[in-house]
């Protein structure tokens, strides 16, 4: 055996530079090392001294030296062979990197998602007006509901959703919205694109079909396609979704989407006599009728119209309402009211999905809605919402003759301008985004329909000023195409 001495005297020492404050050994032995190859002064090819013989050159344990070998073996800086020991690398991986400029990659178009980032500029049609959002209650009730804390809710939560909090939604949708449920029957989700996710994979499939609203939410069409549903575009007029065209195309369709409150795409709410006749198909097919519920909170005028859920009785509405529109799009929390039926398939998928959704965000929303706060602010909201739509109408009126009309509808955190000057939904959103303007177009949302010529404009997120701004900026866009 060879003496360690002897041996030890034999191996070039490595120089490696000072370690730096507080930096561990492992991190600087691997800072050292990679720096003395990246400049050369250990060139490609070149032998390491053994680790036990770096160790002792330098003080350090043999693992230490281990470690870092390992690692940067493992990012690619050195190889070992059996027999001839560590050396490094021919090739090294930030030039692997850096070789020549990545293929851009091209993500494909998604409807709305190149919207996504552009909430603050008019007209977004789902930002609510959040400089009102009472930040002041919610950080009280967060700040005393995390005191009060549990281990419990710490470990886990209910697949179901937050007990407290399905409470409140249940007593919330019968006083409010007319959906007759209990707190059992009520899923907590992360708003309803996720529960449609679940919905679309539950109910449907490869070899089914679904009614969705054309024009209609393009959000929803992509939760029934992915879950490989055929999907069977049923016209919109302006007494909502036109059951008679349903029938015809797809009498044993699996299920129906809608949004019969305030329908997205044109605004409209959906006549008593269209939702007994898909009530009625629902019944006698066994198919499932989906109500959107996502804004029907913000009705201006006249009585507020009651879910669809609530006219149901034989349980094959599944009604979805959300809490990212009433309150703030980044809370992410909605729910879901399931006939009984669904809840167990239901639950078994969501756990699947994502086990459960947060416990102390639901916890906070829970009692901001036991002491009254959202009641208040959806009071609050309805009012300022309703004037800033007035102020869009009166605006639109003055600025847009005949580039574009908005209808009497008084609802909603957006409305539909119709355009009528000939100008196609395209080129009256291409012509707004030249000037910053968000004016969202319902080629978008359209699946079969090419008659639809109009944008959506969101109102309750932008004050007069910035309505005043955006509709004076929408007649230059336009100017040109006035009266065509
Ligand atoms: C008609 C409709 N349904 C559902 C959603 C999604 O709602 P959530 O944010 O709760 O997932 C939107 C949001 O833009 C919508 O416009």
């Amino acid at each position: 055996m060879e003496n360690a001495a002897k041996r030890a005297a034999r191996v070039p020492e490595l120089p490696l530079g000072p370690r730096r404050p507080e930096e561990s050994l492992q991190d600087w032995l691997y800072r050292e090392l990679r720096q003395a190859i990246l400049d050369g002064r250990l060139g490609r090819g070149r032998k390491l001294p053994a680790t036990r013989d770096l160790a002792r050159q330098h003080g350090l344990s043999r693992g230490t030296v281990v470690a870092v070998f390992e690692q940067m073996r493992a990012e690619g800086y050195l190889i070992s062979r059996v027999g001839s020991g560590t050396r490094v690398s021919e090739r090294l991986p930030d030039e692997r990197l850096s070789s020549g400029p990545a293929a851009p990659i091209e993500a494909p178009p998604v409807p709305g998602l190149d919207l996504a980032e552009k909430t603050s500029r008019p007209f977004h049609p789902n930002r609510p007006a959040l400089a009102q959002f009472p930040v002041e209650t919610w950080a009280r009730i967060a700040s005393r509901r995390l005191r009060r804390v549990t281990p419990g809710m710490l470990a886990g939560g209910d697949p179901q959703g937050y007990p407290a909090l399905r409470q409140a939604v249940a007593e919330y949708l019968g006083a409010s919205r007319g959906v007759r449920c209990v707190a059992e029957q009520v899923v907590v989700t992360s708003g309803v694109q996720q529960s449609l996710d679940l919905l679309a994979r539950l109910l449907t499939g490869p070899g089914s079909r679904v009614w969705v609203e054309d024009p209609g939410y393009f959000g929803a069409t992509d939760a029934f396609r992915h879950a490989g549903a055929e999907i069977v575009g049923v016209p919109v007029d302006e007494s909502g979704l036109q059951v008679d065209e349903g029938l015809r195309l797809a009498p044993n369709a699996a299920a129906a989407y809608v949004t019969p409150g305030h329908h997205f795409g044109l605004g409209v709410t959906m006549s008593a006599a269209r939702r007994i006749q898909l009530l009625g198909w629902a019944r006698q097919t066994d198919a499932w009728v989906i109500e959107d519920d996502y804004d029907s909170e913000f009705r201006f005028s006249g009585r507020p119209v009651p879910a669809l859920q609530g006219l149901d009785t034989a349980g094959r509405v599944i009604h979805l309402g959300t809490f990212n529109k009433t309150l703030f799009p980044a809370l992410r929390l909605g729910y879901i009211v399931l006939p009984e039926a669904l809840l167990e398939p239901f639950l078994r998928r969501r756990y699947e999905l994502d086990r459960y959704p947060p416990t102390i965000p639901q916890a906070i929303l829970a009692e901001f809605l036991a002491e009254g706060h959202f009641g208040r602010h959806l009071r609050r909201m309805r009012e300022l919402y309703a004037e800033r739509l007035e102020a869009l109408q009166d605006d639109a009126r003055r600025f847009l003759a005949g580039l574009a009309e908005i209808p009497a509808i008084q609802a909603g955190l957006f409305t539909t301008a119709r355009l009528v000057n000939g100008m196609s939904s395209e080129e009256a959103e291409r012509l707004a985004a030249e000037r910053e303007i968000t004016a969202f177009g319902l080629h978008r949302c359209c699946l079969r329909r090419t008659d639809i010529r109009g944008v959506q404009l969101g109102f309750a997120g932008y004050t007069r000023t910035e309505i005043r701004a955006g509709v004076l900026g929408l007649a230059a866009a336009w100017e040109r195409r006035r009266g065509v």
